[in-house]
């Protein structure tokens, strides 16, 4: 009987459990199952892996994406430049690591950028920036971090730094931050909105509103914007053909 799950901490409400409860349902997987692990302390990953032997493959969300690397016996190339990993399939009672961040993040954002999108600020620089800088370095397109703390020889501005010059000049903007999740949709990421154009590709990785205040105020100002539901499926998607290889 597989068994499927996340681990991470707090976990209430989860969109992995439901995808994949319902997607069983679907394709008459009656045997197959999707769980939550809430897990505050990864020393306890050994712990969940030992007691559910049935275990198939796991999602991990935060705050365990850096702290599961240490219990892998083997990771894939995007693990490693990314320092952080999602997605475990389990074979031979070896755990294989990957990112399926990477691959949701790439196959939503990819098709509405334009031959003028060459210059990114990723807003944010936790665990899903690593994916985002991933995806944007395969392609060649130069970017800034954006953070709270500046820190200029690793390439992370502040975002009091935001002038007119940048913003007009780095058309593609990406949030990673949480700010404007429910339920505190009232926050945005500081940016000096009033530079955004119709030139600019906004991207949030925020999902739940739709419509975030960030991605709000730049379709005011004529920018295509889409938000990271499609990147949540697709990485799920990407995790079921993982387990499934
Ligand atoms: N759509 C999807 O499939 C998907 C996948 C992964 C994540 N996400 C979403 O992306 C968001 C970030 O996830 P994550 O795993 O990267 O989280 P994380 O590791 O906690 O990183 C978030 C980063 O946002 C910045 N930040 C946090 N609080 C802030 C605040 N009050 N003001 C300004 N900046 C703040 C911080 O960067 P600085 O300290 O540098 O400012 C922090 O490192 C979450 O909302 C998550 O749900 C969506």
């Amino acid at each position: 009987m597989p068994l499927y799950g996340l681990i991470g901490y707090p976990l209430g409400y989860s969109f992995s459990q439901a995808y994949f409860n319902k997607k069983f349902e679907a394709l008459g997987l009656a045997g197959s199952y999707y769980v939550n692990f809430p897990l505050a302390d990864i020393r306890e990953f050994p712990v969940v892996v030992k007691a559910n032997p049935g275990l198939a493959g796991l999602n991990v969300t935060i705050p365990h994406k850096e702290g599961v690397i240490q219990f892998l016996d083997e990771q894939d190339e995007v693990v490693r430049a990314c320092g952080a990993c999602n997605c475990i399939r389990f074979q031979d009672g070896k755990l294989y690591g990957y990112n399926t961040d990477v691959i949701g993040f790439e196959r939503s954002w990819e098709p509405l950028l334009e031959q003028h999108h060459t210059r990114a600020l990723v807003l944010g620089t936790g665990g899903s920036s690593k994916a985002v800088a991933y995806v944007l370095k395969k392609r060649g397109i130069g970017f800034s971090f954006v953070s709270r703390k500046e820190r200029p020889d690793e390439n992370i501005i502040g975002y009091a730094a935001l002038t007119e010059e940048i913003m007009r000049s780095h058309t593609l903007l990406i949030n990673t931050t949480p700010l404007g999740m429910a339920p505190k949709v009232e926050d945005a990421p500081p940016i000096p909105y009033q530079y955004i154009s119709s030139a600019h590709y906004c991207y949030d990785l925020v999902y739940n509103p739709a419509e975030t205040l960030f991605l709000k105020q730049a379709r005011e100002r004529g920018a295509t914007i889409k938000n990271g539901h499609d990147m949540l499926e697709l990485q799920a998607e990407a995790g079921w053909e993982i387990w499934n290889s």
